[in-house]
Formats: structure tokens, sequence, C-alpha cells
């Protein structure tokens, strides 16, 4: 009753201030709790014209084509007036602190409702201060370092007036073509839904109402990560199976992490593109997992389903992602031009457009916008949080702990700081861009810290040659590159070089824009002539450490065969030359793990750790078992894997199923070596027999632990219900009594086993 009476008196004063003009500011301001968000949001519905509530479902790019097809002239031009007509709910890469606060008066000023815009951006890794790839800090294995990443980047797109990420993309893939594997966690639900988890507490803080933590945006629903053949936009097939048990996990550990927004996808998912898909967006998401934030299209992905077949016009574009519950259209047109009439003439239900725009409202009112819509527009925070000095501390960290040592063979790592005669080769060596990645939309141009500068810093005999140059010219769409495949006049340089050195550090690898999205390779090689020049080199002085940096595995065979040490460096942002010198000189022993199976072969893709068994494992003398006449069934660098200047035993697995709704599993793990360093406890367990077919391994826990030379330390694991289940084929969770096999070690491929009976 009480409850009632507080209800009825916060209603009537929102419906007060909404009644009143506003002036100034905003409609309706204050913050508070859950419920009284509710109530405001049904006073401000309320007072809205249909037209002004598609108008919150519309979302716009900010007048410049950075991350899409350029929108034609003819809607540039209404953007405008749109705005100030209250038909612009968002806008996408607008950013600075003036632009911002320009737009955002023009929203609250000049529009009958004042409601305050939401400015998105693809905050993917790093604002200014650029730190390495998703991918690569997946490898650090690190959730709570992968976090205060996600937060300086937060730090520094809050400043400059952005207030929604689209980030993280949770997109699982198994296919190293598909350039995209670059910007999520790589290959395993478990490690994607784990870091997930961290990145949206990074940028969401725990008041997302502060003025330095901004919304996030998890994508992208569902299955974009399973492109065919890894062609970026390619249609996903996928059995519900793998939706259930693979792909969505991620998304349903965000959701129930509080993640404000979620992004669907381009592709078509069982023949329904995932933007009108009903059963991924209204049942499974809205339905089953209750989400209460909002779904934004991918950039025109409502419009891309006449090209899928789908929809005839941009019309029915309209009808069927609202009645499929894709609440904001970003770039499509669509809503604000046909869906004013589709309510009309009674072909979508006014309530879905109610639905979607309680959706939007709610995660303006929990970023406190309708307090303070310029909360993010401080001229002050603008100039001191980007490239604070923490930021940059950050930022090496993480790019030293995503590092990952391949190989060391005769412990050719770590160099000494007095070793004479380094000769440093590759174009990569002395690139100020390409270690900065694919999404540095916001970066300032060629401002990483090269490997040659980074090892200048710490050694005096330090020789460097380019040798074959890596790229020939940039074409005509900005920062696409043209990859040299003909001219090998460097490759004498580098091999006399080479010929008068003791070590030779050769830095090879892929191009900064030959990942991310729309750079998919068919190759898995080294690009252009880096494998001949690599050869060449090899063949004069055998001394190489390899130091490879690419945005996906690459299936380096050769190298993995010839060359005496390598090194995984990623593309690691700013501090990358930094990061480099220090891991190969000795100042941090590497930790990482690769969140990516590398393979032997592209014919091996896609390739995982975590697949069933068949019916004919092998391996076979005869040829009637699964695998390939030309090649090994084994990848290159499994799941998991990585080397550290220590080595670690592990010892003592113990089981106690005693309790069976905690299993309880510990193992010893002690530092053999001379070293003190890092060391990821992986822990994977096998269902030997269940109603759906279960993988040979899967990850169920890790712990990342730091021991010093000699010491010891248990690390124990806790395995419930929610590790042991798995789901069927109608996304009912189950939970199986039988036989289980745990495995605890160093990767995917290696450590100590025990078994459990689960009653
Ligand atoms: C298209 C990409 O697929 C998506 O991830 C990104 O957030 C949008 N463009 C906006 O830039």
């Amino acid at each position: 009753m009480k409850k009632n009476i507080a209800s009825l008196f916060l209603l009537s004063l929102a419906l007060l201030s909404c009644t009143q003009k506003k002036e100034t500011s905003s409609v309706i301001s204050g913050t508070t709790s859950p419920d009284s968000i509710e109530i405001k949001i049904t006073a401000l519905l309320q007072k809205m014209t249909l037209e002004e509530k598609i108008g919150q479902m519309n979302q716009y790019n900010g007048f410049w084509d950075a991350t899409g097809p350029a929108p034609s002239e003819k809607n540039a031009k209404n953007k405008y007036e749109h705005l100030k007509k209250g038909l612009v709910g968002a806008v996408l890469n607008v950013t600075g602190v003036e632009k911002v606060r320009k737009l955002q008066e023009m929203a609250v000023n000049e529009t009958r409702l004042g409601i305050p815009l939401l400015f998105g951006f693809d905050v993917i890794h790093g604002y200014k201060t650029i730190t390495p790839i998703p991918l690569a800090e997946a490898a650090s294995w690190d959730l709570s370092l992968i976090e205060k990443s996600a937060r300086i980047a937060a730090e520094e797109a809050s400043a400059v007036g952005i207030n929604w990420t689209f980030a993280p993309m949770v997109d699982i893939s198994r296919d190293a073509r598909w350039g995209r594997v670059m910007e999520g966690a790589g290959e395993d639900t478990y490690l994607g839904s784990k870091i997930g988890i961290a990145r949206i507490k990074g940028f969401q803080g725990n008041d997302l109402s502060a003025n330095n933590t901004i919304a996030a945006c998890v994508k992208h629903f569902a299955g974009y990560g399973f492109a065919e053949s890894g062609k970026d936009y390619n249609t996903a097939d996928i059995s519900l199976s793998t939706l259930y048990n693979v792909i969505l996990p991620p998304f349903k550990a965000a959701v129930d992490n509080n993640v404000q927004t979620v992004m669907n996808s381009f592709n078509v998912v069982d023949g329904i593109p995932a933007t009108a898909n009903s059963f991924l967006q209204r049942d499974i998401l809205k339905g089953k997992w209750n989400y209460k934030g909002f779904v934004v299209s991918d950039w025109g992905s409502g419009l891309e389903m006449i090209d899928h077949g789908y929809a005839k016009d941009l019309k029915q574009v309209a009808e069927l992602s609202a009645k499929a519950g894709s609440d904001m259209d970003m770039e499509s047109y669509a809503y604000v031009a046909h869906l004013k009439q589709l309510v009309e003439s009674g072909k979508v239900d006014e309530k879905l457009i109610d639905d979607a725009v309680r959706r939007i409202l709610r995660v303006k009112f929990e970023l406190g916008l309708f307090d303070d819509p310029y909360r993010y527009c401080n001229l002050q925070n603008e100039k001191t949080k980007i490239y604070a000095p923490e930021h940059m501390a950050v930022a090496l960290d993480i790019a030293r702990k995503s590092m990952v040592l391949l190989k060391n063979e005769k412990q050719i790592l770590p160099l000494s700081k007095t070793q004479k005669n380094i000769a440093v080769i590759g174009a990569l060596a002395n690139d100020k861009s390409s270690p900065l990645g694919n999404w540095r939309l916001a970066a300032d141009d060629n401002n990483a810290i090269t490997v040659l500068e980074g090892l200048q810093k710490l050694s005096t005999n330090v020789s460097f040659a380019r040798g074959v140059n890596f790229v020939t010219e940039k074409t005509s769409f900005p920062n696409e590159v043209q990859i040299n495949e003909t001219d090998t006049s460097g490759i004498g340089e580098a091999v006399a070089l080479a010929k008068k050195s003791d070590i030779i550090i050769m830095v090879l690898g892929e191009h900064g824009m030959q990942s991310g999205e729309g750079r998919s390779r068919s190759r898995l090689d080294l690009p252009g002539l880096q494998q001949q020049m690599l050869e060449a080199v090899y063949a004069a002085n055998k001394n190489i450490v390899l130091v490879l940096m690419n945005g996906r595995p690459l299936a380096v065979t050769w190298a993995a065969e010839n060359i005496p040490a390598i090194l995984e460096a990623w593309q690691p942002g700013m501090l990358s030359g930094d990061a480099i010198a220090q891991v190969l000189f000795g100042e941090y022993n590497p930790s990482g793990k690769l969140p990516m199976t590398f393979p032997r072969s592209v014919g091996q893709v896609p390739i995982y750790y975590n697949h069933y068994s068949t019916g004919r494992p092998g391996p076979k003398k005869e040829v009637f078992w699964s695998h390939y006449t030309d090649e090994t069934n084994k990848p290159l660098y499994p799941f998991g894997y990585g080397l550290s200047y220590t080595s670690f035993q592990y010892s003592n697995l113990k089981i106690d199923d005693g309790d069976q709704s905690k299993i309880k599993v510990s193992v010893l793990v002690k530092n053999k070596g001379k070293f003190s360093g890092e060391e990821v406890v992986q822990l994977y367990i096998r269902d030997k027999a269940a109603s759906v077919v279960r993988p040979l391994k899967e990850l169920k826990g890790f712990e990342k632990i730091n021991l010093s030379i000699g010491e010891a330390k248990q690390v124990d694991f806790l395995l419930t219900d929610a590790e042991l289940g798995f789901y069927n084929s109608t996304g009912q969770f189950l939970v199986e009594p039988g036989d289980f096999e745990i495995m605890v070690g160093s990767s995917s491929e290696k450590g100590i086993s025990g078994v459990f009976n689960k009653k």
C-alpha cells in the first residue's frame, strides 16, 4: 500500500515535470530506483507522439562515413531536420566535447520533449590510448587486467562525450580466415564469456550514471563468427546444439551481467536474417532471458535484408525488423521512413513500438542523461584523461601479458642486455601504424612505439634492415593497403645484415589493416614476400627470434619447424615496441596462452580444441578413419598453449566429489625453473557419455598464478552443475549423471588427469 502511494506520488511528479514545457535541459530528471525509472518512462511515453517514439528508434551516423558505406546525400540532408523534430534517438561516430554538446543541445533545446541523445562509438581496444587488439588481450587470460583495459577505454571515451560503446564483441569463431577474430576472445565459449563479462564491467563500472562509465553493447547477436568459409558477412549455418552450447552462452553471460545493449548481426541464421529473427531476439533474448535493455541493428543490417532476399523493400524491412524485436535502426532509415504508416495501417502493433522505446529510454535514464544530458561534456576531462599516464601503464602491462611464447629452443630467449650484434629485420619492426591494429578509429596516426625503438631503449647493439618492402601502396579506400608480392629487392640487404650479426630478431606478420571487418583471408601464411625473406635470412644465419605481429592465428608451419624461437606479439597497441623489447630481454617473463588454435595449414580450418569425437577417431593403420591423407589432425599450436622462460610442474591432482553440487578439484603447481613467472592453470572436463554428444574437452575453469623460483601453490577449482551441464536442441539445460574426465594443465593438450562419477 505504502509503495503504491509512493509510486502515485512519483508518477504525479513525473507527469508534472512532463507537462511543464521544457525550456533548457531535460524533461524529467532524477535517476533513482528502477521502479521510479519505470514510472518516469511511462509518463514520458504518454507524452510522446507516435512519430517521436519512432524517432527514438532511429540512429544516424555522425554525418561522415567512418565505419561503413556513406549515406546518400538526400538522407544526410535530412539528418539535422530529423534531429530537430525529435526523430533521432542516437547518433554514432560523433566525438569531442564540443561536437557532442552541439548535437545534444539540439536534441535537448530544439525538440519538443528534449529527450537527450545516445552517442555511440566503436571503442574496441582503447579510445586514444590504444591497447592490444581484443584477441591479444584474451591471450592474457587476465580478467582483472582486461577489465582495467576496458575501464581506461571508457575513461577516455566518456571524456570526449561518448556514452555508449559497441563492444564487447563476443562472437565465438573457429575460423582464422575471418578477419574479425581480432575483435573477439577467440574460439572458446567459457573463456569468451568470462572475458565478455570483464569488459562489460570495465565499460559500465558499478554506477552507470557516473560521468566516466558508458553503456556496453554485446555483439553480434548471433552467429556472425560462424560465417561460412571465414568470409565476412557470409551465411552462418548452425545447429541448435552449437547455437545453445557454443554461440549463445557469452551473450547470456552478458545479459546476466547487466549489459545495457545488444547488437544484432548481418548474417542469416537458419534462413532468417538476424535483424528480423524473432526466435533469437524475442523468444530467446527478451523471452527466455528476460532481457530489459535494447537491441540495435548492425549498420544497415535492416536494409541488407533486401539483398538477402528476405524483404522486398524498405517498408517491409521496417515491418519485419520491428516485429522481430530489433529496437533501434542503425543507418537503414527504415523506421523513420515507414514505421508510422505501418502502425497506423495496423500492420505493426503500437505496443511493440512502446516496448522498444521503453527499452531505449531506460538506458538513457540509467546513464543519468535525463539528470544531466551534458554529463559527458567536460572540457577539462577531455584534456586530462586522454593519454593519462595511468592509462599508458595499463596499456603497457596488458601488451606484455598478451604475448605468447610459442617456441624457445635451447632457451635462446630471453636475450642478455649485453648481447652483441643484434639485427632487427622486417618492415613491421619499424612500423608505427600496424601495431595499433584495425579498430583504432580515434587513434592518432602512427603513434605506436616500434619494435626497433623499444629495442634501442634497452640495447645499444641493434642494427636494422627493413628487408622487403611490405606494403607497396594505399588503395583508394581509406586504411586499405596493397601488400608487395613482387619486389624482392630488399632481401639482399636483410641477408647481408644477418651474415654479420650474432642474433636476428625478425618481425613479420600482417599489416594492421589485414584483419578486422571485411578483411577475410583465404591464406594464413606470412603475407607478401616475408616467407621468402625469412628463408633467405635463415640460410645465412639460423640464430633467429621470430616476432609475429598479426590479427589472427597464422599457419606458420615452416617457421615452427625451423626457427628456434617464436614470440606471438599480435598487434599490441601503442606501447608495442616497449612491451616486445621488455619480453625479449626478460624484463617480463611471457605468460600468455593462445585463445585460438593455430592451424598447420588452411585446409584444417575450422580447427578448434573442443570438437566432438567422430565414430572413427583413429589413428589407424588403414585409411578409413577421420583424417587427412596429406596433413596430420594436430594443430600447429593448440588452444591454451604458451611457454614461459621458466617451467611449471603439475602434481597432486585431487578430486573430491563428496558434495555432488560442488565437486572440488585441486592441483599443486611448482615453478621448477630459473625465473619467476605466471602460469595460467587450466581445467578441462569431458563428459564421457550424454544424451547429446559432448566435446572431447571443454575448458571449465582457469586461474592465473604468479610463482617465484622454487615456489609451489595449490590451485582449487569448484565444478557445479553450471559447469557440468549442457543444452539440448530445445534449449533445455541438462545435468546428467555419469563419468567425467578431468584434466588440469598448462594447455588444452597437456596436463594431468583424473575421473569422477556424477550421481
Ligand atoms: C559495423 C560493425 O559490424 C559493427 O560491429 C560496428 O559496431 C558498426 N559497424 C558501427 O560502426
